[in-house]
């Protein structure tokens, strides 16, 4: 029987409407939950995550605000910006898009955003506070909204062995710490694996649970899925395709149709991860307004 689909789109929706009666909550206390981006330079792709980003906020009546400085900016610029964030009191949470052009220090930046407002997750206080479990620090978007997905769909973690293919700073690691935590969508044995793992294939062969977050097409093949596994599919990759309208396609890191015959629940791509990381960054921003508000 191929496998269930677990359905991001849907449980994205469930729970913007949980966040829209938060919302709610907040305005009547005269509190509008607000999300900042600082974009710099003309990324194409950059431009659309942060146009959408803005999108979502709007549609959930949040404020948003996004700033934009040219790709040449110097980095006094850009921290100009941050500070004035920092203080910026109709501001609950910001961002500041990655990649920064060259002549900007990534690092020195994200250490400057107030670690109460870092409602990415990137700020070291944050990174360590995911590591041991306390709950007060921002958890990114990305893996929060995999163990969403999880919890929301049934999967049982606790217990469960999950095998992570990919130790990004922003998916892997964190993701192996969040599954780690002791509570509620925690509490598995977790193994990351990466590119120098050896038998990979027989590494994931032993997931109940197998995560794959390595960014490139298609590369989780059917046979390396245990029988009644749950996968979950992050990877988001342009594969050409004459026959489509754009002439590309979107496919994960995993061979859906091989790997939907062997697991009990699956995500797809697109619909899968994908609707979960902006849904879990709006959520962020209005835990951190309610944060504000007392
Ligand atoms: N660039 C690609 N993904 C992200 C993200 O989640 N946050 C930020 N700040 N930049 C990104």
């Amino acid at each position: 029987m191929p496998a269930k689909i677990i359905d991001g789109k849907a449980i994205a929706e469930e729970m913007r409407a949980e966040l829209a009666t938060q919302i709610e909550e907040l305005k009547q206390q005269g509190v509008t939950p607000g999300l900042a981006v600082l974009l710099v330079g003309e990324d194409p792709a950059s431009q659309v995550y942060v146009r959408m980003k803005g999108k979502a906020c709007e549609k959930l009546g949040m404020r948003s605000e996004t700033i934009t400085l040219p790709a040449d900016a110097t980095e006094a610029e850009v921290l100009e910006v941050v500070e004035r964030l920092n203080s910026d009191r109709d501001i609950h949470g910001y961002l500041v898009q990655l990649p920064l052009p060259d002549q900007i220090n990534e690092k020195r930046v994200l250490f400057s955003i107030k670690p109460e407002k870092d409602v990415d997750g990137f700020h070291p206080v944050n990174i360590g506070k995911v590591q041991i479990g306390d709950p007060t620090g921002f958890r990114p978007a990305t893996p929060y909204g995999v163990q969403q997905m999880l919890v929301r769909s049934g999967v049982e973690i606790c217990g469960a062995h999950v095998v992570i293919v990919g130790r990004s700073n922003i998916v892997g690691r964190p993701a192996a710490a969040l599954l780690l935590h002791k509570g509620e969508g925690g509490n598995a044995t977790v193994t990351v694996c990466h590119s120098r793992t050896k038998d990979l294939p027989g590494m994931t062969r032993q997931a109940d649970i197998l995560i794959a977050a390595i960014g490139s097409p298609e590369f989780v093949k059917g046979d390396w899925v245990k029988p009644g596994a749950a996968v979950i599919d992050v990877g988001v990759n342009r594969v050409d395709d004459a026959s489509a309208k754009k002439g590309y396609r979107l496919v994960g890191d995993v061979d859906f149709e091989a790997a939907r015959e062997v697991a009990s629940a699956i995500s797809p791509v697109p619909g899968g991860v994908g609707p979960m990381t902006i849904t879990m960054l709006l959520y962020n921003t209005v835990q951190a307004a309610r944060q504000w508000v007392g």
